[in-house]
């Protein structure tokens, strides 16, 4: 368990994988991070210093951070990145999380392979509200580039598209013997005959949402996002960039040599890499004669929407675990588009879209444009000029978002910083519509500060009158990330009880950085308790 104070040092370490080395951007030299172990209610203060050559800021994702939104971390959102040689103490309060959720860089592409595990135990003295298990086991889902990932996000970002694929998947930062030279590193799970595993499972990747399964084993899913779930057994989970799953493993087959697998899923047909799949090894102790190939796990095709979808619609959660009872009566009704875009390219630029274009992304149309400083400091101290309150609570146009042919000039979104303010103690109703412009994809739509129920999701637009009574407000799942459909929708529902500036904004790394994200600023309520925490003495310099 840490204690109260870890000491986490930002620096570069040599990694080898599919036979080349390179040096990456690491926490104390280890490739995924270390864990940070806590019981819930219990405070950690982690102790980051940037010993390497980057800009860096750490996020707690899925952590609430009560009042507190100086400790969270998104780059230019709520601070200022810290230098090279800086240092900054955060903190962590877990008081509504229990199972697993993640820390990340949330500063350029770095989270790439600075991340790692967060395990949040039961508040002592109590229990989980399923069977015991035996032994705790991390899998990471992650990718790997062999070319610097500054690098390739530079490449990125100048092409305005460009190539961003990653050479290899991975399972606890290791891409598993199907990968050429990798046959030394893939993951190994050894278990016992009879024994239950408790499977903390992130999905770390930067760019693609993931099929994960494990040969001739179930798994059942009792918590997601690090909120108890109703026990869901199935022979694979559908699990999307940010997200965390609990499930159980139990070794109940024949002593041997299994394969766990995860594999791309994708919506959207222009991803070549979706062959690639990424293995560990699940191994029997005992005495008896292992199968030299064991087969591999059945994972759904790779644009299996209705596999996602109906996993994703299966998750219950655990009424009498929640927090608060599901809002009924919403006060602050949001509507959003989540959409590819284009801009038309200037000068100098290279675009490598139809018609000189470069990608970009929005919400409601606005593209989001990063300020230069914090949100939060602008905000907390009453600077203008840093970002506008004008997000729309409604997509500036009406259409059928989802239908075959949308106007060409729709695909040119606004560049803005825009807001939207809440009001403290608010019950808020947000519905992401993604739409067919450019291209339809499911968007992985995450959200800083507090945790939400996914009350409901659908193929096609969304119909205020016909589709909110096919909400499930008796046991949704209370997640902090929601995969959107694709060319559907989702609706999320929560209430406004954490004062602060929140980033909400798609995991797909790539379309973060198009500008597919917002702010929403929670203002303090009238009690002592209901308003922010002043800023720390340390908060990094803009
Ligand atoms: Cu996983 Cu904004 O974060
Ligand atoms: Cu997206």
């Amino acid at each position: 368990i840490a204690g109260v104070n870890t000491y986490e040092n930002v620096k570069e370490a040599n990694y080898t994988r599919l036979c080349s080395t390179k040096p990456i951007l690491t926490v104390n030299g280890k490739f995924p991070g270390p864990i940070i172990r806590a019981y819930y209610g219990e405070t950690v203060y982690v102790n980051v210093h940037n010993k390497g050559k980057y800009n860096i800021t750490l996020h707690w994702h899925g952590v609430a951070q009560p009042r507190n939104p100086w400790s969270d971390g998104p780059e230019y959102i709520t601070q200022c990145p810290i230098k090279p040689g800086g240092k900054f103490r955060q903190k962590l309060k877990f008081s509504i999380e229990e199972g697993t959720l993640w820390w990340h860089a949330h500063s350029d592409w770095l989270r790439a392979t600075v991340h790692g595990p967060i395990f949040i135990y039961p508040r002592k003295n109590t229990s989980y509200p399923f069977q015991k298990p035996d032994a705790e086991v991390t899998v990471i889902l992650g990718e790997w580039w062999k070319s610097e990932i500054m690098d390739i996000q530079e490449e990125f970002l100048r092409t305005g598209g460009g190539p961003n694929i990653s050479d290899a998947l991975t399972i606890n930062g290791q891409p598993g013997d199907l990968y050429p030279c990798s046959k030394s590193e893939t993951f190994k799970l050894n278990v016992d005959p009879g024994k239950t595993y408790l499977l903390r499972i992130i999905n770390a990747a930067m760019n693609v949402v993931l099929f994960f399964s494990v040969s001739k084993h179930n798994l059942t899913v009792v918590a997601a996002d690090a909120s108890y779930t109703k026990p869901l057994t199935r022979d694979y989970i559908c699990i999307a960039p940010g997200q965390t799953v609990d499930a159980l493993l139990h070794a109940n087959q024949e002593p041997n040599n299994y394969y766990m697998a995860a594999r791309v899923y994708s919506s959207s047909p222009v991803l070549t890499f979706v062959n690639s799949t990424t293995t560990a090894r699940l191994h029997y102790s005992g005495n008896y004669t292992p199968t030299s190939s064991p087969s591999l796990p059945k994972l759904p095709y790779y644009n299996d929407t209705r596999a996602a979808y109906n996993y994703f619609g299966s998750i219950k959660g655990l009424p009498k675990r929640y927090p608060y009872k599901v809002p009924t009566n919403i006060t602050t009704h949001i509507v959003t588009t989540i959409s590819l875009n284009t801009f038309p390219c200037s000068e100098g630029q290279i675009c490598e879209g139809p018609n000189r274009t470069r990608s970009a992304a929005s919400m409601n149309n606005v593209s989001f444009q990063t300020p230069s400083s914090s949100i939060l400091q602008a905000y907390y101290n009453h600077v203008n000029g840093v970002y506008d309150r004008g997000f729309p609570s409604l997509p500036p146009f009406i259409f059928n978002f989802t239908a075959e042919y949308l106007p060409l000039d729709l695909e040119i979104p606004k560049r803005g910083t825009d807001v939207k303010v809440i009001k403290y103690g608010s019950t808020v109703e947000v519905v992401f519509q993604g739409t067919r412009l450019l291209q339809g994809i499911d968007h992985p739509m995450h959200l800083h500060g507090t945790s939400f129920y996914f009350v409901g999701q659908g193929l096609g637009n969304f119909d205020k009158h016909k589709d909110r009574k096919t909400y499930n407000l008796v046991d949704p799942p209370f997640i902090n990330t929601v995969l959107v459909p694709i060319n559907g929708w989702a609706a999320i529902r929560y209430r406004a009880s954490n004062p602060g500036v929140w980033f909400l904004h798609c995991h797909l790394e790539r379309h973060l950085s198009w500008g597919m994200e917002t702010v929403f600023i929670v203002k303090n309520g009238k009690g002592h308790h209901e308003k922010v925490l002043p800023p720390p003495p340390d908060m990094p310099p803009c």
